[in-house]
């Protein structure tokens, strides 16, 4: 397992870069089940949860070919068997979501009920609920839900709703299985997150007929077949806003390029709100964006001195997204004052707050609320990788911090973040990976 040595304090500046999107690429590349043939997602991020999905994909029958430049063949032509096998999807929750093109393509799928996962309790009620309500006759055998839709799947009215709101990867499963059911599909309480735009947008590539794209109510009209697609994914909205937080703890100046502001108006707003400067800088990106995203090439994040504190809600998009709340925390350690961070998606997803107290943060859990108290300084220390935001925010909180800071289980940011270190040394950052 390798180990981050991280040297702080340091000051970031200059320019990177944010790759494509993971949580966008991965239901793009369950997409490909859809449409017997070779699909090309172009752009995806190269990481450990996308070499996952590559093998479910390639378990069931895909070949899927992955390019340096992180262009993704993949050929569904066919399926050997609808399975999701438990030694693949508990490696990866969003495995899930081969269930419902495959559902809609084989008439029938059994996928993995996923396991227990760092950030809490995860179910899947929802994503049955609705493909239950599509049609599909749903039952749970040896830890593999099973699907069946052998007499095919019918547009329905469904409410998607769960105790916290929409479901990201739940609207994904609906929204695919219903391209191919017969008549219209209504999702209400659909996830608005950019990364559904981006699927769908995709799915009208190949096809398929969504209306209401970037909103809570999709329409689907589905259609007898779909065909391959070619598609950019869109950047990643969770690493450009972990890169303006690295320029904002820094109290650095990043010029940050492929990100779409548009996607992240919660949190260029929370940052300008505690002294920040985030300002949208180039042309519009090529390609469809979602209509809540202005599209923006470039933006360049700088802040000089000690932030002011701010009170954080994590809430489905456009809210603030709970992938970013690590990261905001460790900043927030740092403020001129008290924060309070509420965590509204996932209660639990806290790993992270015992590991920066290590590095003398102050803060207090109460359920899923943190009081933070701004301390002058972090301090560097030995600490462990819990999950992969929680690690992002270690990583952040290590560059602003006196000292050399150790951090554990590196595979956990190596999930979602391609070689930081390469990435923010060159603007900076001091760290080394070291490998066992
Ligand atoms: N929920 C239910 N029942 C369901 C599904 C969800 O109660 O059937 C609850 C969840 O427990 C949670 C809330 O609804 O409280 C929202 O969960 P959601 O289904 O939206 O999460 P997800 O689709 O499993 C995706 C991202 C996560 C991100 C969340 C929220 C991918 C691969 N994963 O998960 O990303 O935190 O949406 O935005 O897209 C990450 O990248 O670090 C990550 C965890």
């Amino acid at each position: 397992m390798d180990v981050f040595c991280i040297e702080g304090p340091v000051r970031l500046t200059g320019a990177v870069t944010v790759n494509g999107s993971k949580n966008a690429s991965l239901p793009i590349m369950a997409a490909a089940i859809l449409a017997p043939g070779k699909s090309v997602l172009k752009g995806a991020p190269r990481l450990s949860d996308i070499s996952v999905f590559s093998q479910l994909l390639t378990d069931i029958g895909c070949k899927v070919t992955s390019k340096p430049n992180g262009d993704i063949s993949i050929d569904s032509t066919s399926i050997g068997k609808p399975v999701g096998e438990y030694d693949i999807v508990r490696r990866m929750r969003a495995g899930i979501c081969i269930l419902g093109p495959l559902l809609a393509r084989c008439g029938r799928a059994e996928v993995s009920m996923p396991g227990g996962c760092a950030i809490g309790y995860r179910p899947v009620d929802i994503h049955l609920k609705g493909l239950g309500e599509l049609g599909a006759q749903i039952n749970l055998e040896n830890g593999y839900i099973v699907a069946d839709a052998t007499r095919g799947l019918r547009g329905n009215e469904i409410f998607l709703g769960g105790p916290f709101g929409s479901t990201v990867l739940g609207t994904a499963n609906v929204m695919m299985a219903a391209t191919l059911a017969k008549g219209t599909t209504v999702i209400e309480c659909a996830a608005c997150e950019p990364e559904i735009a981006d699927l769908a947008n995709c799915l009208n590539k190949m096809g398929a007929k969504i209306t209401g794209i970037g909103s809570p109510r999709l329409t689907i009209e589905g259609v007898k077949e779909l065909h391959p697609f070619e598609y950019e994914v869109i950047p990643d909205r969770i690493e450009a806003g972990t890169f303006m937080v690295a320029a904002a703890i820094t109290k650095g100046c990043l010029h940050i390029h492929n990100c779409r502001l548009g996607d992240l108006m919660a949190v260029a707003a929370l940052l300008r709100s505690i002294g920040v400067t985030v300002e949208a800088e180039g042309p519009p990106l090529r390609g469809e964006v979602s209509p809540s995203a202005e599209p923006t090439a470039d933006c360049i994040v700088a802040c000089s001195g000690r932030v002011r504190p701010a009170d954080i809600t994590t809430q489905p998009h456009p809210g603030f997204p709970t992938d970013l709340q690590a990261q905001f925390m460790a900043l927030l350690a740092l403020a001129e004052g008290n924060s309070i961070i509420i965590e509204k998606i996932f209660p639990d997803r806290f790993m992270h707050v015992a590991e920066l107290s290590r590095m003398a943060a102050d803060l207090r859990k109460e359920g899923s609320l943190v009081s933070v108290s701004g301390v002058n300084k972090l301090i560097a220390a030995p600490v462990m990788a819990s999950d992969l935001r929680a690690s992002a925010a270690l990583v952040l909180a290590a560059m602003a911090a006196e000292g050399t800071t150790t951090i554990n289980r590196v595979y956990h940011i190596d999930r979602g973040y391609e070689k930081i270190e390469e990435r923010l040394n060159p603007v900076g950052a001091k760290i080394t990976r070291e490998s066992d």
